[in-house]
């Protein structure tokens, strides 16, 4: 499987959502690219087994994929590097992507993730991307901000051009790592950052409108990602790449259309008992905005059983058949 060739609308990836059954979703509903969560390094090579499986669990079908390691140490990225290969588990991916812009707090424990663009951090940032590129037989790509507290980023896209011009892609959250995720991104800074640097650039942060994503296309950038907005409206990505084509949008799915999708993925590849709070916690969120949406998401938060969960979303579409007959 290659990369996409093209302009590209990719489901980013989140801890806790984006497991095999929500990117089969994304997938089968046109999202072009998809990512594990992050795995930490030592997550990788030490994890137990279980644990392990259900983060890199993928299959050929949602193709193709990227797998995310959080960036933490070169030696620790580099020992995870190893272990992918040394496992043959590099042959069901195909980026490696280093993830620079987790702003949580365990990331100052760690002095991971977005800490890494701290300007006393950056010899760290540039020996990760070096041991990537010089140990990773896949493709490498990068996720980041716009820098930790103030703008860097120019400055840090030099240095790794500096270091190497082989790198897939690097994919711009734009926010500071300080703004986490709230505010408007700082979209006045994508014309200049693609201007800027030979790296092909993917954007990130509330691409989440027509408008938004022919805007990045137009100004150069080779894709973008989207995360959050996807949980609730996984058709997203055909509804805008549709719309950028020109051609006619496509029938609305409901809520509970997706629901079932999902499940049947779940089903399908973890069986009928496991793994229950992913589902629980997508099944929420695809309540969201909707009418009366806070009162069925109370109930699911309720719910213990795959059932009870089923029979909230079957009295969703039942009320709206209702309606529609009225
Ligand atoms: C619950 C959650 C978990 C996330 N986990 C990750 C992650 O594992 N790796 C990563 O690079 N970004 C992660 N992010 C950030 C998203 O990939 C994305 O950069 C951010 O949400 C902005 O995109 P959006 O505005 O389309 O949501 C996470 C975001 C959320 C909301």
């Amino acid at each position: 499987m290659t990369l996409p060739k093209s302009f590209f609308i990719g489901l980013a990836p989140m801890v806790d959502y984006t497991y095999l059954s929500f990117r089969l979703l994304c997938r089968e509903n046109g999202a072009d690219m998809v990512f594990t969560e992050m795995i930490a390094p030592l997550g990788l090579t030490k994890a137990n087994p279980k644990a392990l499986q259900f983060l890199t669990m993928t299959v050929p079908e949602e193709r193709p994929i990227g797998i995310q390691l959080l960036a933490t140490t070169p030696l620790e990225i580099k020992n995870a590097i190893k272990f992918l290969a040394q496992n043959g588990m590099d042959e069901n991916y195909d980026v490696l992507d280093l993830n620079f812009g987790c702003p949580s707090a365990r990331m100052h424990r760690l002095n991971a993730g977005s800490l890494l663009l701290k300007r006393k951090n950056l010899d760290i940032f540039e020996e990760i991307v070096r041991v990537a590129v010089d140990y990773s037989p896949l493709p490498v790509s990068i996720k980041m901000r716009l820098g930790y507290d103030e703008i860097t980023i120019l400055a840090t896209l030099k240095k790794i051009e500096e270091l190497t011009s082989d790198l897939a892609w690097i994919t711009v959250h734009l926010r500071l790592a300080e703004e986490k995720r709230s505010g408007e991104p700082r979209y006045e800074i994508l014309p200049v950052i693609c201007e800027e640097t030979d790296f092909n650039i993917v954007a990130n942060g509330n691409f989440w409108t027509i408008d938004k994503v022919r805007w990045a296309k137009e100004i150069g950038c080779i894709g973008v990602l989207i995360g959050r907005k996807a949980r609730n409206d996984p058709d997203i990505f055909n509804r805008i790449k549709k719309t950028l084509t020109g051609r006619k949008s496509l029938a609305e799915y409901s809520r509970t259309f997706f629901y079932r999708r999902l499940l049947y993925y779940h089903f399908r590849y973890f069986g009928e008992g496991k793994y229950f709070l992913y589902v629980k916690r997508i099944a929420t969120e695809l309540l969201k905005g909707i009418p009366e949406g806070k009162q069925y998401r109370q109930k699911v938060q309720k719910s213990s059983s795959f059932k009870e969960i089923t029979d909230i979303f079957n009295e969703l579409d039942q009320k709206k058949e209702n309606v529609m007959n009225e």
